[in-house]
């Protein structure tokens, strides 16, 4: 009986500091939105005890709806990172929302113990709308993990409202861990942005490098787990792609772990199918961002690759506009009659002086583009009017 009561004290007094800990479940990340749709939002944050999470939302202040993610029948639990997706959303509608989290401190087969709930701060987001007549959209790249260089190009954007910020590339040097993505993006973008306005991570090659890079695509949200897709705002049919590691794929740094000549090839097949669809022949623009420039080059393969299988398929769907960076050297290039029949945009970075934001506003007959500089220069502008 003695030995009983004392593993049961030890037991109890084990639960307390359990508890204890549990009192401390904090958010350290987000909420950071993702994956905007026209009925739905995907909004992430990361916890820094396992937790199971929600999100509760309205059209108005009554946060009365609650969405939650379920896999195969499963509620997430036990996980610090949490991304729910709120379906069922009507287009171009604000809705308010907040996130919450459960510290699941105890998880055995017949006996979970919760812990305390954390609650974020109420934001609001509005859905994208293919109806919406004008809207702006801002492209980042190529950040390298300066902060401050984010964090200054971030401000500058938020002189004029937009609907959408790309990262377009680059914003990491290589991914060795989650804190490194969390202290170069997830913060920064959501103490500038992320939880009011959702952010389209296209992946950079830098972002294909390091013992963690197989681990961004659960930092992020990605329609159908895909680095390439397509997605409507407004009179814009947006079209991603990952142009993938600069170097052949037999290059010894990257010691035979990666396959980018096929993943081309079938990002090439998607395009195709992608020209032929309804969505992209009815939009009245169509907008690529990637990061890496479809360039002819003996030099670096990744970006010869990307222009022999992807600028004829570009050329045909009749593209607007590309938006790319890569390089570190700001320009604009006009049409090639023939040759790449759009004109391809190239953003700077990254140092100070060097560094742009890249600004797009929309009507239903324009596009007109603004590329500033990081000290407030306008160093390019293009328009394209149909
Ligand atoms: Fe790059």
């Amino acid at each position: 009986m003695h030995i009983n009561a004392t593993k049961t004290m030890t037991i109890v007094l084990g639960l307390l500091i359990l508890c204890g800990t549990a009192g401390a479940v904090r958010i350290i990340a987000g909420p950071y939105l993702q994956e905007p749709s026209d009925t739905s939002m995907t909004v992430m944050w990361i916890t820094d005890q396992n937790s199971t999470s929600w999100v509760e939302y309205g059209p108005d202040d009554s946060l009365d709806r609650k969405a939650y993610r379920t896999r195969h029948g499963l509620i997430d639990a036990g996980r610090t990172i949490h991304k729910v997706k709120i379906q069922g959303l009507t287009p171009g509608t604000s809705y308010r929302y907040r996130v919450r989290s459960k510290e699941i401190v105890n998880f055995d087969p017949y006996d979970v113990t919760f812990g305390d709930t954390v609650a974020s701060e109420t934001f609001a987001f509005t859905t994208l709308s293919r109806a919406k007549k004008a809207f702006s959209f801002v492209v980042l790249n190529d950040i390298h993990e300066k902060n401050e260089i984010l964090t200054s190009l971030a401000k500058r954007a938020e002189g004029k409202p937009y609907d959408l910020l790309f990262l377009n590339g680059d914003m990491l040097g290589h991914i060795e861990n989650q804190q490194q993505i969390i202290d170069h993006v997830l913060a920064p973008c959501t103490e500038l942005f992320a939880s009011r306005t959702p952010f389209i991570y296209v992946r950079g090659n830098h972002e294909a490098r390091g013992r963690f890079a197989r681990n961004l695509p659960d930092y992020i949200a990605l329609p159908q787990d895909r680095f390439y897709y397509a997605f409507r705002h407004g009179p814009v049919r947006f079209i991603v792609l990952d142009g993938g590691e600069d170097k052949h794929d037999s290059e010894e740094v990257y010691a035979g772990l990666i396959d980018f000549d096929r993943y081309r090839d079938a990002q090439r097949q998607w395009l195709m199918q992608e020209i032929q669809s309804d969505a992209f022949k009815q939009a009245p623009f169509r907008v690529v961002v990637v990061h890496m420039p479809p360039m002819p080059s003996e030099r670096w393969h990744g970006t010869n690759d990307m222009y022999n299988k992807w600028r004829p398929v570009l050329n045909q769907g009749k593209v607007d506009l590309l938006i790319c960076g890569h390089t570190h050297h700001y320009e604009i290039a006009g049409p090639e009659e023939g040759v790449r029949d759009f004109p391809m945009v190239i953003g700077g970075a990254p140092n100070p002086g060097a560094a742009t934001l890249i600004r797009v506003d929309v009507t239903a007959t324009m596009l007109d583009l603004t590329m500033t500089r990081d000290d407030g220069k306008i160093v390019g502008t293009y328009c394209i009017r149909k």
